[in-house]
């Protein structure tokens, strides 16, 4: 059957990989009263400090809020810290220092591919989200691959709401040791380094501030699974999306690179890697969509946000690179937050991807021989794609 533009075979095009998991896997939290729509969203998420985060365990250092990881700060100390690490961020930071980052890192893994013709694209993309978030954090004096595996041990502990309850005490078990090994062969030793000698980056800063070990720990995790593991699931989607499909692989190999920072917006909007944020309220509010009682759970629906047709534009379940621009606003819609705690790295993140991408699909003979198995983590409420197996012309 003939298809165009906007329309496929069983009616109203859907782009979406994610969509029919995240469908049957996507709970809010018992008591937490949903938020959908682009706008009433977008106003919770802006409504900080009254609407507090509520996402993950805030499991501060000692109890002591005063060394809160940024995630969990709010009001003028989160504003002060926000501040502090915006020079992390900042345009000129990652053209002048995680460029070469991301580039050196892109080109080892794509020189090791070409030497044995095939690859895991998902531990590819994570040894190199591992060594950009290392670099800004302060972790990256150990060799990335033991880092990555270290990394990725710890993040066991977000799987423990999914098992069944006679194997979580082990599980948990498990993991805290993992954290021990983080710390001891990651943590403990860059902070000590960045004692003798303080650099630009995340633990230093920290150290600056006063805080303790075991809060710099938190920060440390903090990055891990909010800039390394939401960066790993969201190249190997977006690289999946781009091998699928001829037309936009074209686009993005011939493109500048605005259209390909478009291309790779659009895929994050109908591609969120976190579906649902989460805030609390510290006092009643009236929002716009109605009032808030004190103590209220809210769970922001991102991903129905961004197909919010009255925001994005006509047909949001395609993929369409230049809808930001016609409607006039940031590309990855609520993606990645908005409001105080947007997220810091969204644009080293979609830097990092775009320039592995666009070398990865000039590699002689790149092609993705095996599609990625998509699984779900609870704790994040985030997709993760497993065993996407890529191939190329041998050296
Ligand atoms: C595609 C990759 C990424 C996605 C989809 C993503 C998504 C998000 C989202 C949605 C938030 C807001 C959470 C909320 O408001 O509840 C956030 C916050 C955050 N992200 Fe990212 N992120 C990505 C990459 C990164 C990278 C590369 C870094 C750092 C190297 C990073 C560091 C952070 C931090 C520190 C926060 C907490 C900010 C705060 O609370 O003030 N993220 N991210």
């Amino acid at each position: 059957m003939a298809t165009d533009a906007q329309t496929g075979p069983t009616g109203p095009r859907d782009d979406r990989k994610s969509a029919a998991l995240a469908a049957e896997k996507v709970r809010p939290r018992p008591g937490a009263r949903v938020i959908t729509g682009f706008a009433p969203t977008r106003e919770a998420l802006r409504s900080s400090p009254n609407l507090r985060q509520a996402g993950l365990d805030n499991d501060t250092a000692n109890g002591d809020p005063q060394f809160a990881s940024v995630f969990f700060l709010d009001g003028e100390q989160h504003k002060r810290r926000r501040t502090a690490i915006a020079r992390f961020f900042t345009p000129k930071a990652i053209s002048s220092r995680h460029r070469l980052v991301m580039e050196a890192t892109t080109d080892r893994l794509l020189d090791e591919l070409r030497s044995t013709g095939r690859g895991r694209l998902d531990q590819l993309s994570f040894e190199l989200a591992v060594a950009v978030a290392a670099e800004i954090v302060g972790l990256g004096d150990n060799p990335t691959s033991a880092l990555s595996r270290r990394v990725s041990a710890i993040m066991i502990g977000t799987k423990l709401p999914g098992l069944p309850r006679l194997v979580r005490p082990f599980a948990t078990a498990l993991a805290a040791a993992q954290v021990g090994r983080f710390f001891l062969r990651d943590v403990r030793p860059a902070i000590a380094r960045r004692r003798a000698e303080p650099q630009e980056d995340v633990i230093s800063h920290l150290i600056e501030e006063g805080y303790p070990d075991k809060a710099i720990l938190m920060e440390c995790m903090t990055y891990a699974g909010a800039g390394m593991v939401t960066t790993r699931e969201f190249i190997v989607m977006a690289a999946w999306h781009l091998f699928d499909n001829e037309p936009l692989r074209q686009r993005f190999v011939t493109g500048a690179e605005p259209d390909q920072f478009a291309i790779l917006e659009e895929l994050l909007r109908l591609e969120p890697v976190a579906s649902l944020l989460y805030r609390q309220a510290e006092e009643a509010i009236a929002l716009s969509s109605g009032p808030v009682i004190e103590g209220e759970l809210l769970a922001l629906d991102v991903r129905t946000a961004n197909l919010d047709e009255s925001s994005v534009g006509e047909c949001p379940l395609a993929i369409d690179p230049d809808r930001a621009e016609k409607a006039g606003v940031v590309g990855a819609f609520l993606s990645f937050g908005d409001g105080s705690h947007r997220c810091p790295g969204a644009q080293v993140a979609l830097t990092e991807t775009r320039v592995f991408l666009d070398r990865l699909l000039r590699v002689p003979g790149i092609r993705l021989a095996q599609a990625p198995t998509m699984k779900w983590n609870p704790a994040l409420e985030s997709y993760e794609l497993r065993q996407a197996v890529v191939t190329c012309d041998r050296r």
